[in-house]
């Protein structure tokens, strides 16, 4: 069930974007795999550090505190706050399991950098993992093929999703060798929303597990969308953004505490120390040797907002409800369009689609009139472009000449259907007169 006319209102009001014109119209936002919009608690959360206890953490990660004064009391119990609604969201053992980063690419980073793996281990991912989860485990790769000076040293390989882009459990559990250490995997696809299923997680996570490796998520796209217990589901580390759930631009970090605790730190100095002298460091334990410098203090009181407003104000369950309801009706009204010059990637059925509907076509052109139309008519914000899968593109579409000619709409609580009504009128129009179009090279 989508959400009725009465509450979606009520739900829009919370958004001051939403009260923008350009011509007399709204904003029509379908780019939320990327970045959501920002309701109005979470905008005064993240004005409340500035406007009320604009000071720093100080040693906060230690368990000991350097500082003691009035602001720093009132920001240290908030931080820790946030910190604890993150552990509750991800279903975290301990708090001291999440680390505060930018963003999920800084998340995967971490952990590809800090986990060490040996010359002869390998790292499985899908043949569609988001830049994120490919360039770390890539440099990794690197790394190791400088130490050893071995230039063909392979350490990260990938298995082939189904041909319609789903994922493919049997290739995955059967591309585990000995040899792998690590299986980092995208949970939900930020191209055509296919996820993976809980039950296909545990058993990849017993099989790595059984052989002393670890399994790392990239949550990124799922996360905002639907309940993910880390625990449960047998994930080591897991990487997810707050700027995709309505929160500031920032992210966490999960890692179960003993191989959290045991990577190298990434980016160091500042608060990552427990003690230096001239010529070497002591470091923290985790999370505080993974926090270098001086946080973004008043992202963490948003996010914590963030999470609040999404989960209990609005709620998961509600969001997969509304998110389906608009993708069918985007996916009822585009199928019928395709033909050899315009179709949609992914499953033909939306329900495994989450809600996301990238459209592509041989014919860059027509992705374009219908961004340009979309924004001239209608104020509709979508994506265009490889979205970060650019490797997964190229293996699979270049011989089709689309890989680079996608454009993807992406639905959040407070879309409606009139929105994807206006989506589709356009993409109507586009398609069904392409000549109409040839000049939006
Ligand atoms: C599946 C997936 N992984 C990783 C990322 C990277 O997220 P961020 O830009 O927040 O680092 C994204 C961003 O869209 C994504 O969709």
């Amino acid at each position: 069930m989508a959400f009725d006319a009465t509450r979606l209102a009520a739900i829009r009001s919370d958004f001051p974007a939403l009260e923008r014109r350009r011509n007399g119209k709204p904003p029509i936002y379908l780019n939320n795999t990327c970045m959501t919009l920002r309701p109005r608690p979470v905008i005064e959360a993240l004005l409340s550090y500035y406007e009320r206890f604009p000071t720093c953490g100080g040693g906060r990660s230690l368990g000991t505190h350097d500082l003691h004064n009035w602001f720093q009391e009132e920001l240290r119990e908030r931080e820790e706050a946030a910190r604890e609604a993150v552990r509750a969201l991800l279903g975290a053992e301990r708090a001291d399991e999440i680390v505060w980063t930018r963003n999920t690419s800084e998340a995967l980073n971490i952990v590809a950098h800090g986990y060490r793996l040996e010359p002869g281990d390998e790292v499985l991912g899908s043949e569609r993992e988001h830049n994120s989860n490919l360039v770390p485990w890539l440099e990794a790769e690197a790394r190791l093929r400088k130490e050893t000076g071995d230039p063909s040293l392979t350490v990260r390989r990938f298995f082939d999703l189904n041909e319609d882009g789903s994922f493919n459990v049997d290739n995955a559990l059967a591309a585990i060798t000995p040899r792998t250490k690590v299986v980092a995997l995208g949970h939900a696809s930020n191209l055509d929303g296919t996820t993976i299923a809980d039950a296909e997680l545990v058993a990849i996570a017993d099989r790595i597990h059984a052989q002393g490796g670890i399994l790392v998520l990239d949550a990124a796209q799922s996360v905002p969308h639907r309940p993910v217990d880390a625990r449960a589901l047998g994930v080591d580390f897991l990487a997810c953004s707050f700027h995709k759930m309505c929160g500031p631009t920032m992210g966490a970090l999960y890692g179960r505490y003993e191989l959290l605790d045991a990577l190298d730190p990434f980016v160091v100095g500042g608060d990552t120390v427990a003690d230096t002298w001239l010529d070497r460091v002591e470091y923290k334990h985790a999370p505080g040797r993974f926090e270098a410098g001086l946080q973004d203090y008043a992202g963490m009181v948003a996010t914590c907002a963030a999470i609040e407003y999404v989960t209990q104000e609005i709620g998961l369950a509600e969001i997969r409800a509304h998110e389906k309801v608009l993708n069918a009706r985007l996916t009822e009204r585009l199928l019928p369009l395709e033909c050899d010059h315009f179709w949609v990637l992914g499953p033909r059925d939306s329900d495994k689609r989450g809600g996301v509907c990238t459209m592509a076509s041989g014919v860059g052109a027509i992705v374009n009139a219908i961004e340009r139309l979309g924004d001239e008519r209608h104020n509709i914000m979508v994506r265009k472009g490889m979205f970060c899968v650019n490797s997964y593109l190229h293996r699979r579409f270049d011989q089709l000449g689309s890989s680079k000619n996608n454009l993807r709409a992406s639905v959040y609580f407070y879309n409606t259907l009139d929105e994807i009504d206006a989506l589709c009128e356009v993409v109507e129009e586009v398609v069904q007169n392409p000549l109409d179009h040839l000049d939006d090279a």
